[in-house]
């Protein structure tokens, strides 16, 4: 039969050592003609001893002088490599721990109350005896988003092979009017307040991820979230400012109409 060189690919690739003997995975269909059995060769002549020192090792057969052994064929057959027989649990589901999927289910609570909180600002803001179309505009669309890193949280749930589980939500308060503040200053400072109670709860997300070393929903968290979550409480902050600045009455009219366009 003729063998087949494979082309070495990242997985496979080594780092050469001083000494170390470059080799590559050869395969051949099996004496039945149904499978394919491997086998390791030097892969440079004797002519070529000076190239090898400085080459890329390529083997599968365990036997590399770098101590890294790759036996798929073996160690594929390892129980944490089974699928699970039981269509209950997750097939896909691999180094995700429980602490880390509790995690995921109380963050998407936390992103759901905030978007509760901003739905209510809305409909307050929205009363024809309130009127204020560019903070109800504003808070609408602030609620909506919160629900959507919420969605985002379910299906990364489900990609790591967790059950998104929905908590109860905490009633949200429905009146904003402050006395001394006015309502669009109060509502302004009590959204501020809420954002950064959720870059709180993302930083104990990120954390857990961290504590279970799972570097792939750590970097989730940081990539889809972090990032956006500070941006968010620099432009609420930015409001309250202007707010405070323009105080109650004729100047939360000029701020409101600013907010519809
Ligand atoms: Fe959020």
């Amino acid at each position: 039969m003729a063998a087949t060189f494979l082309s070495p690919v990242p997985a496979f690739s080594l780092a050469a050592k001083q000494g170390d003997t470059a080799r590559v995975l050869i395969t051949s269909p099996t004496s039945d003609g149904h499978g394919i059995s491997c086998s390791s060769v030097s892969a440079f002549p004797s002519a070529s001893r000076k190239k090898r020192n400085t080459s890329l090792v390529v083997s599968a057969t365990g036997e590399t002088l770098t101590g890294v052994v790759f036996q798929p064929f073996e160690e594929v057959k390892k129980e944490v490599f089974v699928v699970p027989n039981s269509p209950q649990v997750s097939f896909a589901r691999q180094y995700f721990v429980d602490e880390c999927e509790a995690a995921i289910n109380e963050q998407i609570n936390v992103e759901y109350t905030a978007s509760y909180v901003y739905h209510a600002m809305f409909a307050y803001f929205d009363r024809d005896n309130i009127a204020l179309k560019g903070l109800a505009k504003f808070f609408k669309e602030s609620s909506e988003e919160e629900r959507e890193h919420a969605e985002k949280l379910m299906e990364y749930q489900n990609i790591r092979g967790g059950k998104v589980v929905l908590h109860s939500i905490l009633t949200s308060p429905s009146e904003f009017e402050h006395v001394e503040k006015g309502d669009a200053l109060y509502a302004m400072e009590l959204a501020l307040s809420l954002e950064k109670l959720t870059n709180e709860k993302l930083l104990s997300l990120h954390k857990v991820a961290d504590e279970n070393n799972d570097p792939q929903m750590a970097d989730f968290v940081e990539s889809e979230f972090l990032t956006e979550q500070v941006e968010s409480i620099k432009k609420i902050a930015e409001y309250v400012a202007q707010l405070r600045m323009v105080g109650k009455g004729h100047g939360v009219w000029h701020f409101d109409q600013m907010l519809l366009n």
